[in-house]
């Protein structure tokens, strides 16, 4: 009886394990190099962003504004991060922030905050994401 219940429990949670990533309708697309918006000089090399490498992740851990069902927006769309200004590096709309900020959404962020509470995470040194120019 115990074991019948241990494999029910088991059971369950590998089907939770493999229905989450389907809990959206969006699937999300496969490795990408990330580059900064059309206009803008970019000073670093372009960035390489892997889906899979973050499949453990719910889509809304980083596609903060997205609602869960309709288009998922570029992090520079208008109204988000758009500014590339020197000045403006540091406000929250700059295209810099969305991916160094502290707040855990952005990609440095996220791995120092991981890495202060030791779990395995990303790179967090400018050279191990941009490549060199
Ligand atoms: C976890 C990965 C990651 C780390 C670490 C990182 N960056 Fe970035 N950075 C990005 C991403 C992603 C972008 C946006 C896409 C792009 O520009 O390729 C970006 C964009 C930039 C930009 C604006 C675009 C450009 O090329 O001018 C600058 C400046 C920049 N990073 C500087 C730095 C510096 C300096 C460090 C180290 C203090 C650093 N980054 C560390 C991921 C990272
Ligand atoms: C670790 C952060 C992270 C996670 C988790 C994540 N994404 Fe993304 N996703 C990104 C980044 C960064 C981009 C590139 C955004 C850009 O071009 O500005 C992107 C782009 C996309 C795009 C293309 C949007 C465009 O720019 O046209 C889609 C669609 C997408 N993701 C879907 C998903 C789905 C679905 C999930 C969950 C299964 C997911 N993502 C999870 C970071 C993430
Ligand atoms: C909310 C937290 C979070 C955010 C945001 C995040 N990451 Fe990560 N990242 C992780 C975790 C966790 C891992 C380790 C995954 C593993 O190996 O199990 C990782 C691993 C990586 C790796 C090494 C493995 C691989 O996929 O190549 C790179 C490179 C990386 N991240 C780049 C980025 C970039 C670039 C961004 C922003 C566009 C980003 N990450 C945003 C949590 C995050």
């Amino acid at each position: 009886m115990k074991k019948t219940l241990l494999i029910c429990m088991v059971t369950a949670a590998l089907v939770c394990a493999f229905a989450l990533p389907s809990l959206y309708a969006v699937d999300a697309p496969g490795d990408m190099v990330l580059k900064a918006p059309a206009g803008a000089k970019m000073t670093k090399g372009p960035v390489s962003f892997s889906h899979k490498g973050h499949a453990a992740l719910d889509c809304v851990k980083c596609h903060h504004k997205w609602d869960g069902k309709g288009e998922i927006k570029s992090c520079a769309s208008e109204g988000c991060h758009v500014d590339t200004s020197k000045e403006g590096k540091k406000e929250p709309t700059s295209f810099y922030s969305a991916f160094h900020a502290k707040s855990e959404v952005s990609c440095v962020g996220c791995h120092k905050a991981m890495t202060k509470a030791k779990a395995k995470t990303g790179p967090t040194k400018c050279g191990d994401c941009h490549p060199k120019k």
